[in-house]
């Protein structure tokens, strides 16, 4: 890979130990994936954050990297493992908050917004079109490849931090325009509504083509949150990094749709939910907001729940910054005023509440994965009304 003369100075350590590490980091990168040099990027994400995940030794690495660097771009992280402001109500154990706060703290140390959300593109870190970026969190890789046109691979939560730290890295794959090929068409046979059907949809796709770029045909009426679910099942069942959607990815026009092609009709969506449905005698908890909620899910829910007293635990997580858009409009205190609980800056996957919890029902094909790979238990994949229908009545 070519590197400039600035690029080599940096890599024989001109300008201190981290950067140095974080051009190794990237150099290694670049010559595994065969990437003819470094460009610049306009933001990074990093995932990797909370303490349960990346524990002592990588708090140790984090701080190894953090002495005298300062990221070179704008640059956001996944959620940790509580609620910054809530942490009492959580009940989380003192050396646990404690750690965590050592992870925070030396992200911001680097310059880093303590965003700690999974979905940077509602509020925190939207990029432009056609501008390249190195994010962590595959489910907002996906999204911010095929919903906004910007170009990134899925990047690990310490090659995101390598390229914060240099504003650069290597191109090959996402960043070219033979990268984001797509190799299925995949025609969608009928029309969805709900955004449990596109987390769904996403599974049952990966499940057949793999991690390969799919061409979608079909998809009317989307937004950005079932968009949002779509990424989120494509990225975890198989790893897919982007897909194209006729009429709505920015650059669908500058690819043929692929001749191999599947067709996905109401039968298969149906078939889909069954197989994302263990058999759950009595739900522990209902959980919305993996990826994060949006605005317009929580006044969902608000609106749902407004009024009512609910009968089984409901958790809903967030990013900080649409926490705060939701506590303006009165959302927050509805659905706390039913029993309700809403977290900012983590989720029940990287938190350790998670652990505590024998059965779940929630709205994302995600967290189906997450919840029984990681935890081990039960859960019941439906659409988010469902899902608060059941908090309410508790059957
Ligand atoms: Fe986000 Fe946690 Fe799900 S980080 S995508 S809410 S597993």
């Amino acid at each position: 890979m070519y590197l400039t003369r600035e690029e080599e100075k940096i890599l024989d350590g001109e300008y201190g130990y981290g950067y140095k590490k974080a051009m190794e980091i990237l150099v290694a990168i670049g010559k595994i994936y065969e990437a003819d040099r470094l460009i610049d990027i306009s933001s990074a994400h990093i995932s990797g954050v909370s303490y349960k995940n990346i524990g002592d030794e990588g708090v140790e690495f984090l701080k190894e990297m953090a002495k005298n660097s300062r990221v070179r771009v704008p640059t956001t992280i996944n959620p940790g493992g509580f609620d910054l402001n809530n942490w009492k109500r959580m009940n989380i154990d003192r050396r646990f908050i404690e750690k965590q706060m050592d992870v925070i703290n030396t992200f911001q140390a680097m310059g880093i917004k303590p965003s700690l959300s999974c979905t940077p593109y509602y509020n925190d870190n939207l990029p432009n079109r056609g501008e390249h970026v190195a994010w962590a969190e595959s489910s907002a890789v996906t999204l911010v490849n095929s919903l906004i046109g910007a170009y990134t691979n899925r990047e690990s939560g310490i090659s995101a931090l390598a390229a914060a730290l240099l504003g650069k890295t290597p191109r090959y794959g996402l960043h070219t325009y033979e990268g984001r090929m797509p190799k299925y068409t995949i025609k969608l046979k009928t029309r969805l509504n709900k955004m449990s059907e596109y987390g769904v949809l996403g599974y049952l796709i990966s499940d057949i083509i793999g991690n390969n770029i799919p061409y979608i045909k079909g998809i009317k009426n989307s937004d950005i949150d079932k968009m949002k679910y779509l990424a989120a099942s494509l990225a975890t069942y198989a790893g897919t990094p982007m897909f194209h959607i006729e009429g709505l990815t920015p650059e669908y026009m500058e690819y043929e749709p692929p001749k191999e092609k599947i067709s996905i009709d109401e039968e298969d969506i149906s078939k889909g939910f069954k197989r994302l449905r263990d058999v759950v005698n009595s739900v522990d908890m209902v959980w919305i907001g993996c990826p994060h909620a949006s605005i317009s899910e929580i006044k969902t829910i608000s609106n749902l729940v407004k009024g009512k007293s609910l009968k089984k635990k409901l958790v809903v997580t967030t990013a900080r910054s649409t926490y705060k858009l939701a506590v303006q409009q009165g959302f927050i205190d509805e659905i706390e005023n039913a029993g309700g609980e809403v977290y900012a800056d983590t989720c029940i996957i990287v938190s350790p509440i998670g652990e505590k919890i024998r059965s779940i029902m929630t709205n994302s094909a995600k967290a189906f994965y997450y919840l029984r790979g990681v935890n081990n238990i039960p859960v019941y994949v439906a659409d988010l009304e469902e899902c608060i229908e059941t908090a309410l009545t508790g059957e």
